[in-house]
């Protein structure tokens, strides 16, 4: 591997750069990959990334986590282009068998979708999530987790990462302002909307006592302030207190689905929520989406009462290519008994122990967080518990450091502190020995 010397050349990605900020309003098509050092890639392959000049990086983003089997995998792309080849079209009316086979594979792998419905994004699937919810209890209330991530709508659109001071110290049953991550959001929409820190059920349990809640929709671990457990109890509390309440517990799997089980991450915790949400690797990095769960709610959908309907549409929904994508991903997790799972929590432990053992040695405090193929290297001496301990207690500025230093040598972790890394299921145990190694060479320079 041809690793970029310190001070990689960058030309060409900067003229891109340059080419983009004249054309595209803000200079990126989705804020997040707004980031320093600007690298336009142009080229993927398992567990390698290129850029525009030649550069080559081992890649840990995964661009935010779909390429669980690896980048433009060609049993995936098969797959495609056997749709392609079979008389592909949109069809746009009735149904078709990609999308019920589809169907049938994702409430096969996850035992608590009973019904599902299909989208685009992860954030079609909890805007679906969060309206079945209204429309099923009556109520509009919505609380959302500190730190957590859920898309970019008016419902779930609040600041992942607030500084301290604009929400104050940790409450005792009590919740937090919801700090809009967007403008436009209308003020009526924001009332609705109460933000908690994720492991604590005391303010769970005050905002469902004060206000009446459609649904709750948190991620089971957050993975976009890294990888942030639930403590033990946290979810079956959550599930508790959602039936005594009467709201809708929605777990937003986007990012912990199929990638850290073939069942979600509430196969794992052994909690049944009402309803999930999917997207990410379900269809190993093309756009696709699922909502499901119990029927009652999911029959919203197809309500008689017209009134009573809740609308779901698009145009592209289950598009023959994401589809097919979605059901070759399916397929290659479910063979050799969860093969894939194996190998990548083999790659994982390799990689926790190294970067322990690397950081040990170099006297950083630190704690590598992980489930399965998602990790994150806290520089603190715990694996946090919420949003406030990662923004006391995280050494922000140093991990910011230390994820150029590994770009500038070849390894992409995304350069945003606590943003989660993800190994696919190309990676080799060579190429994380590698990796582990250039942390070291790192660690010595910093
Ligand atoms: C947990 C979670 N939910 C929802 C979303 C939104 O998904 P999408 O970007 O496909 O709209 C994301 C995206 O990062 C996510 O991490």
């Amino acid at each position: 591997m041809s690793a970029p010397a310190p001070t990689t050349v960058r030309t060409r990605s900067q003229a891109i750069a340059l080419a983009a900020n004249a054309c595209i309003a803000g200079g990126v098509v989705s804020l997040n990959r707004k980031v320093e050092p600007g690298i336009s890639f142009v080229r993927a392959q398992g567990s390698r990334l290129w850029d525009a000049d030649g550069n080559e990086y081992l890649d840990y983003h995964s661009a935010f986590a779909p390429h669980l089997l690896g980048h433009n995998d060609p049993e995936i792309n098969a797959a495609v282009q056997a749709a392609m080849t079979a008389g592909w079209s949109l069809m746009g009316s009735g149904t078709t068998t990609w999308e019920v086979e589809l169907a049938q594979a994702v409430c096969a792998a996850v035992s608590s979708l009973e019904l599902v419905q299909i989208t685009n994004t992860g954030s079609e699937a909890t805007a679906h999530a969060i309206r079945l919810s209204r429309a099923f209890t009556g109520r509009e209330h919505v609380v959302l987790t500190l730190g957590g991530y859920n898309g970019w709508h008016n419902d779930v659109a609040r600041a992942v990462a607030p500084p301290l001071s604009a929400i104050g110290a940790r409450v005792v049953a009590g919740e937090y302002p919801f700090l809009p991550s967007s403008a436009g959001i209308p003020a009526g929409v924001a009332k609705l909307l109460h933000v908690v820190n994720f492991n604590d059920l005391a303010s769970m349990e005050y905002v469902l006592k004060t206000y009446p809640v459609a649904c709750v929709l948190t991620e089971p671990a957050l993975q976009n302030i890294g990888v942030v457990p639930p403590a033990p109890g946290y979810l079956q509390g959550l599930r508790e207190l959602c039936s005594s309440y009467g709201a809708v517990l929605a777990f937003d799997e986007v990012k912990t689905g199929f990638r850290s089980a073939l069942g979600g991450y509430q196969s794992i915790a052994g909690v049944r929520p009402d309803l999930s949400v999917f997207g990410k690797a379900i269809a190993n990095g093309y756009p696709l989406g699922v909502i499901g769960g119990r029927a009652d709610i999911m029959r919203q959908f197809d309500a008689a009462e017209p009134a009573k309907r809740v609308l779901v549409a698009g145009t592209y929904n289950a598009h023959p290519f994401t589809s097919a994508a979605a059901i070759a991903t399916l397929k290659r997790l479910n063979r050799e008994g969860g093969a894939v799972y194996q190998h990548l929590e083999m790659l994982g432990a390799r990689l926790e122990a190294g970067l322990s053992a690397a950081f040990a040695e170099k006297g950083v405090p630190h704690r590598v967080s992980r489930i399965g193929s998602a990790f994150c290297a806290y520089f603190m001496d715990h694996v946090p518990v919420d949003y406030h301990d990662v923004a006391m207690h995280h050494d922000a500025a140093f991990d910011g450091r230390y994820r150029r230093a590994l770009i500038e040598r070849g390894i992409y972790h995304f350069p945003l502190p606590t943003k989660q890394g993800s190994i696919s299921a190309a990676h080799t145990p060579a190429e994380i020995d590698r990796t582990i190694e250039i942390t070291r060479d790192v660690l010595k320079a910093l």
